[in-house]
């Protein structure tokens, strides 16, 4: 009796279908791309509400929290140039046949949107060449313009060629040795004529570590025998030498090789600071789904203390925005205002520069 009402009671596990798959898979990666976002819910007017049903209620409330977790990528001045840099180093060198090609690195603090920058740009090249070339290519084979891995703290030059085998779905990949994983990589790049390989999160190299200073020198192994571009992302690649290779050979021989995209916080000081700020909170503004909302909730009323809170930090505004429109929603007061963003707390970082801030 007991263990029925608790196998009753426990969650259902999500069914395997339902599960997103990872990005820094093949399949995760193209279903991405190809994903339809859903459309923006209509907005139903605040004194409407009493006369919609508790269901209708319940599914028009999830939908918006789903559609307000998931806003963006919105063009910021730092997510433009990002992806005008990389558009540039990687077309020059997609003709490029004998030489080694030059690497691109996005670099910057956490939550500034490198990873949406990298990925966004990935997914848009991916349509793009798939448009222009077909979705196969000279071997039959499914076209992947972009493969996307993720480092983690424990990577190696053999998890590193397994995370390309497994980017590419290849079977058996655990018993296989690194030289057979890295010529079954090599293959799958080949044929699938991938052009660019974006490693994020690269600030898990450590070149302290031996096994930072191994991948590092198998990141550049690859680098010359694949024939693509590859893209780095990472926390604040220039100032750690993780892979700028510090004070030896190797290190200049990089430094030479890499372009470095810093992707900054804003700064106030910037000249066009004031407008840019107020287009992104407009733009932000016009895709909420409030019932009390209005024109001018944020860009005219809150530019000031929306900088306050967020520092011109993308991933602390945009949290502090999710999560006040799941709180405008709950308490029913269905617009943004200092009271309801006042009961958010947000991360550590935007916290303490906001404390720092207020006691100056
Ligand atoms: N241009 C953008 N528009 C909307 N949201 C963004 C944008 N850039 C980043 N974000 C959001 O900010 C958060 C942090 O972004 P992320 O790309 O993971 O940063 P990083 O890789 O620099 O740590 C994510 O939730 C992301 O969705
Ligand atoms: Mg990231």
């Amino acid at each position: 009796m007991t263990a029925r009402r608790s196998t009753a009671r426990r969650a259902a596990p999500p069914a395997p279908e339902t599960m997103e798959e990872p990005l820094n898979s093949r399949t995760g990666w193209l279903a991405a791309v190809n994903e339809q976002k859903p459309p923006k819910p209509t907005t139903i007017p605040t004194a409407d509400l009493a006369a919609v049903s508790q269901l209708d209620l319940a599914r028009y409330n999830r939908e918006r929290r789903a559609w307000h977790q998931n806003l963006g990528p919105f063009k910021t001045p730092s997510l433009r140039r990002v992806l005008e840099d990389l558009d540039l180093v990687v077309e020059s060198n997609s003709e490029v046949r004998q030489r080694i090609r030059p690497a691109v690195a996005v670099s910057g603090q956490a939550n500034l949107g490198k990873t949406t920058a990298v990925v966004s740009y990935g997914q848009d090249l991916h349509r793009r060449r798939v448009a222009e070339l077909g979705d196969r290519t000279a071997t039959g084979d499914e076209r992947v313009p972009v493969c996307y891995i993720r480092l983690t703290g424990q990577t190696h030059p053999r998890t590193l060629n397994e995370m390309l085998c497994m980017f590419y779905g290849l079977p058996g990949t655990n018993r296989q040795t690194a030289p057979v994983l890295a010529r079954r990589a090599q293959d799958a790049i080949a044929r699938c004529e991938t052009e660019v390989v974006i490693l994020d999160d690269v600030h898990f190299v450590q070149p302290t570590h031996a096994a930072g200073q191994a991948v590092n020198n198998h990141l550049k192994h690859l680098a010359e025998t694949l024939p693509c571009t590859f893209v780095y992302a990472g926390i604040d690649l220039d100032r750690s030498s993780a892979l700028l290779g510090g004070d030896t050979p190797a290190g200049a021989q990089t430094r030479r090789r890499w372009t470095l995209v810093p992707m900054e916080p804003w700064h106030q000081s910037d000249s066009d600071w004031s407008r840019e700020w107020r287009r992104l909170l407009s733009g932000i503004e016009q895709n909420l789904v409030l019932g009390s909302a209005w024109p001018g909730m944020l860009h005219r009323d809150l530019p000031e203390y929306l900088w306050a809170r967020s520092a011109g930090v993308i991933g602390s505004l945009m949290t502090l925005i999710h999560r006040g429109c799941h709180l405008a929603v709950t308490t029913r007061e269905e617009a943004l205002n200092r009271d309801i963003l006042e009961r958010v707390r947000l991360d550590y970082a935007a916290e303490h520069t906001r404390k720092d801030r207020t006691s100056s």
